[in-house]
């Protein structure tokens, strides 16, 4: 029976470079809505995290500088459409989505390392594993803001 775990893995260039463009839209996605909500959470109760996601913002944009250069490295051309941000004025739809967003885009760089290294791009691997770091972080921060243990990603 097909699992997720036999999702093909051997890609070619230019479908790795369509994949990291996938990921480059959620990368300015995250730029957005992190921008947004850090300025629009009110509440006592969400200070602190609203630093947390200002701080969010500038590692966004720093991995969408990544997976742009690494496009361009292998031939592609970076675009430039977000995937869409939810806009709502309330504090938890906001984390929520932000949560929901990280959870999305934790799996797909899992997927994408694998990617890279069938076709022996480490170094882009390694670009990447350093960015998943980050977007757990990211992820661990969101569901404790909530009050919940971040969501167990395990592919089985
Ligand atoms: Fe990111
Ligand atoms: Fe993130």
């Amino acid at each position: 029976m097909a699992t997720t775990t036999d999702v093909q893995q051997s890609v070619t260039r230019e479908q790795l470079v369509q994949h990291l463009n996938e990921d480059l839209a959620r990368e300015y996605q995250a730029v957005i809505a992190y921008v947004v909500y850090s300025q629009v959470l009110k509440g006592a109760q969400y200070m602190n995290i609203a630093e947390e996601l200002e701080k969010h913002a500038g590692e966004e944009l720093s991995h969408a500088l990544t997976i742009a250069k690494h496009i361009d490295y292998l031939g592609g051309m970076p675009g430039a459409t977000p995937l869409p941000v939810k806009l709502t004025e309330n504090a938890e739809e906001m984390l929520r989505a932000d949560l929901q967003n990280e959870n999305d885009t934790i799996r797909a760089y899992r997927q994408r390392v694998r990617e890279c290294e069938a076709i022996g791009e480490y170094a882009i691997a390694e670009d990447i594993r350093e960015i998943l770091r980050q977007e757990q972080e990211h992820q661990v921060d969101l569901a404790t803001a909530l009050g919940e243990a971040p969501p167990d990603l395990t592919v089985r």
